[in-house]
């Protein structure tokens, strides 16, 4: 089982961190690209440390200040961040039955609406922009925890500021433990490890460089909050988490020299059953989880994660694991990890068609850009219903997301074709590239009131696209 005590135990210290180049952080002429290449891996990798409940009743109570904090990124340097509690990338470990409520005081002198991605919580407590939290206020929110185990995260989403809160580091994972899932052989306590992935512009001083538009000039990679980080392990199985918090980044990652590794879970948890692999797509808001077996190295070696889509002059390293140790190993990945869920029979259809309006600079989900005054439709709660998305933006070459909030979705096809095993789990967030077209079955259920869908590129749900659907009886 996946417990606060063996986690605790996994972090590694803070501030210890190597000296590196300041180079490493600039990469925007050919030379200094050079300079971030070597000196990549120089910071130790932090794991997540999880909060302690401040309360623990019935459910355990955790407080989150959002409040504006320096932090060490790149040695020799500060970093102004938006953080929970002071600290980039806290974890959050709840447990699939027993509810959390998070006191969430707002210190920023931002709005600040927080939202669980991927959680099944009531409208109250989803963080609509219509809750927004203002500077100097407070809030309760109530996650019911009665949804299957998966890793989530917890960001705003306020009106205006939520993609420089998400940018500026106010972006945490948040991991649903499940009964049945820790019964799984699975790798657990210090080798189940969360790994939060984003790009960004940092200034030679340390500052971050927030630019909405700035998509393909975000050239650091950090993982946790660490450029580049490299990360000892043992010569046994791990479970990766991974997080991509990027505002429009997507990773396409490989280990090694394109080595084998098991794809276990994705979005909403457990794939049915192991994929192996050796390429995983990360894309905005989702999470991919895969088992690496480092047994199969010799102590000593060095095994990098690389992006294999990046922008000219761009490292493609984004960290890397050292072999350090061996040590004992009794876990396994199940051949068969959680039945597929049916979620019946769809009766209502949707058309979702994303397109850059050029003439009105706006990104929009039907011809239209969001509208707080709008609904956009009213599905009826246990009703299954099958959306059809569109990416109408061939000629501008632009992916676009979907995701829904309340419920995870099943994907039907991409393009007319069923999707392999590796999507065959249950997601919440959808990339469907430039021209192409997805169907996903999605079925509401428990909850009425406002809830959102819209793209998860940062810039473009910015710039409108974003809709809201009222959950009806
Ligand atoms: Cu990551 Cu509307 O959410
Ligand atoms: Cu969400
Ligand atoms: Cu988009």
């Amino acid at each position: 089982m996946l417990n606060r005590r063996s986690l605790l135990k996994a972090g590694t210290a803070a501030g210890v961190l190597a000296a590196v180049p300041a180079g490493l952080v600039l990469g925007t002429s050919p030379k200094r690209a050079a300079a971030a290449a070597t000196a990549s891996f120089t910071v130790p990798l932090r794991v997540p440390q999880p909060l302690k409940p401040t309360r623990m009743a019935a459910y355990d109570v955790y407080r989150l200040t959002t409040r504006e904090a320096d932090v060490a990124i790149v040695p020799g340097t500060t970093t102004r961040v938006r953080s929970f509690n002071g600290t980039l990338s806290p974890l959050i470990v709840a447990r699939r039955g027993r509810p959390v409520v998070i006191e969430q005081a707002n210190a920023l002198d931002v709005p600040f609406s927080m939202h669980l991605h991927g959680g099944h919580v009531p409208a109250h407590s989803d963080g609509h922009p219509n809750n927004e939290v203002t500077p100097g206020r407070s809030r309760l929110f109530h996650y019911p925890n009665t949804q299957l185990g998966s890793t989530m995260w917890l960001h705003d989403h306020s009106h205006h500021s939520h993609a420089e809160n998400i940018y500026r580091g106010a972006a945490t994972t948040y991991l649903l433990s499940d009964p049945a899932e820790d019964r799984l052989p699975l790798p657990k306590g210090q080798y189940d490890v969360v790994l939060q992935l984003r790009d960004a512009k940092l200034a030679e001083d340390g500052a971050l460089v927030y630019d909405l538009n700035g998509f393909n000039d975000r050239p650091t990679f950090l993982v946790n909050g660490s450029p580049r980080p490299y990360f000892e392990v043992a010569a046994r199985k791990y479970r990766l988490r991974l997080v991509n918090t990027s505002q429009e980044r997507a990773f396409v990652l490989r280990l090694g020299e394109g080595d084998e590794f098991t794809h276990i879970a994705t979005d909403g948890g457990l794939l049915p059953a192991p994929v192996a692999s050796r390429v995983l797509q990360l894309w905005p808001a989702e999470r991919q989880e895969i088992v690496v077996d480092f047994s199969r190295y010799p102590v000593g070696s060095k095994i990098g994660l690389q992006t294999m889509q990046t922008y000219p002059g761009e490292t493609p390293e984004v960290m890397r694991f050292d072999v350090v140790r061996t040590a004992e190993d009794p876990s396994s990945v199940p051949a068969v990890l959680r039945p597929a869920e049916d979620l019946g029979t769809p009766t209502v259809e949707r058309q979702f068609a994303m397109a850059f309006d050029q003439a009105n600079n706006q990104h929009t989900i039907n011809g239209k850009a969001f509208d707080v005054n709008r609904v956009d439709f009213r599905p009826k709660l246990g009703t299954t219903e099958i959306w059809t998305i569109e990416n109408k933006d061939a000629a501008f070459g632009i992916p676009h997301s979907l995701h829904p909030h309340l419920d995870h979705f099943q994907i039907v096809d991409r393009n007319g074709k069923p999707v392999g095993p590796s999507e065959a789990g249950m997601k919440d967030t959808i990339t469907v590239r430039a021209g192409e077209n997805a169907r996903i079955k999605i079925k509401f259920t428990e909850y009425s009131g406002m809830y959102m869908f819209h793209c998860h590129l940062m810039g473009h749900l910015t710039m409108g696209m974003m809709g809201q659907m009222e959950m009806v009886r």
